[in-house]
């Protein structure tokens, strides 16, 4: 993968929470490059530094030691050219859906009109398939409507880096897949870089150009898959042998970061490779 200009880079990057019990080490020396445009999913056992990876990429946290670069500024404060979206949409209930998707214009400067930000949004809705849904209050909408709604706000600004933490892991498997092609519809119709942590290897494969294992804490970057899948992808393309052989690889380097493995009990396929710099 061509890291020569990347968009979100960690250098060395290491991250301690302070607690009552003592500082607890979350992160270390953990390095990362995601090229400009690319998407680029994390994965790894739960509790590993997942979240507070997000946190220092947005700039709501700073780093202990090393360095987050945004292309080619180092992140020191909170960026208005990052969008984010969560696991829980969190809508405003007392603004429509419209309303809900134009709010980074009330917070982030934008060159774009009134006229302008309001046809955007319209023209989101429509491509994550909620036209005619502008008008409604979040209540009104199902749980899958309401992620495709955050979805559509997260990036309404046109940001350059679009943060994603475990956007889909509440939703149910069907709803999740569809949305999933939507991740795939928005990118194609505007790219961006994107930063997905997500807990379903299958999710990471679908839609990654590289997928980033962490270690247990303190995290590293222990594995790195190139994701080798050409061409539009679908819903089919996860049942490759192919395929079968990165989620293998990847279930393994899971496995391996719990504790529960170890590089030796890899599984045989000799198809992906560990990046430069992961551990
Ligand atoms: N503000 C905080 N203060 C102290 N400890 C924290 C804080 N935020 C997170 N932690 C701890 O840091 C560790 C990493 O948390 P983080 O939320 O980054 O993990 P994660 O990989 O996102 O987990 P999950 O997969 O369960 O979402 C956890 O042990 C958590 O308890
Ligand atoms: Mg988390």
């Amino acid at each position: 993968m061509n890291t020569a200009n990347p968009m979100i880079e960690l250098k060395s990057v290491t991250h301690a929470y302070k607690t009552k019990a003592g500082p607890l080490p979350v992160l270390d020396a953990l390095t990362l490059q995601i090229p400009e445009n690319s998407f680029c999913a994390v994965v790894g056992p739960s509790g590993c530094g997942k979240s507070t990876l997000t946190r220092l990429v947005s700039g709501l946290m700073k780093p202990n030691e090393g360095e987050v670069w945004l292309h080619d500024q180092k992140v020191t404060s909170p960026r208005p050219t990052v969008g984010m979206a969560f696991q829980n949409p969190v809508l405003l209930e007392w603004r429509t859906i419209l309303q809900n998707v134009m709010l980074p214009f009330e917070i982030v400067k934008s060159p774009m009109s009134k006229a302008e930000a309001h046809d955007r949004a319209m023209h989101l809705l429509d491509l994550v398939g909620l036209a005619g849904f502008e008008g409604k209050r979040p209540s009104e909408l199902s749980g899958g409507m309401r992620q495709r709604a955050s979805l559509c706000r997260s990036i309404i600004h046109k940001p350059d880096v679009l943060i994603l933490d475990e956007p889909f892991g509440a939703l149910d498997a069907f709803t999740r897949e569809d949305l999933w092609c939507t991740m795939h519809d928005l990118r194609e119709a505007e790219p961006f870089t994107c930063l997905l942590i997500t807990h379903d290897l299958r999710e990471s494969v679908f839609l990654a150009d590289q997928v980033i294992v962490l270690s247990g804490r303190p995290a590293h970057a222990q594995y790195v898959l190139d994701v080798d899948i050409t061409g539009k992808r679908t819903l089919d393309d996860l049942y490759t042998p192919k395929a079968a052989e990165m989620l293998a690889t990847l279930r393994h380097q899971i496995q391996v970061a719990q504790g529960r493995a170890t590089d030796a009990d890899a599984p045989l396929d000799g198809h992906p490779t560990k990046a430069e710099g992961a551990a």
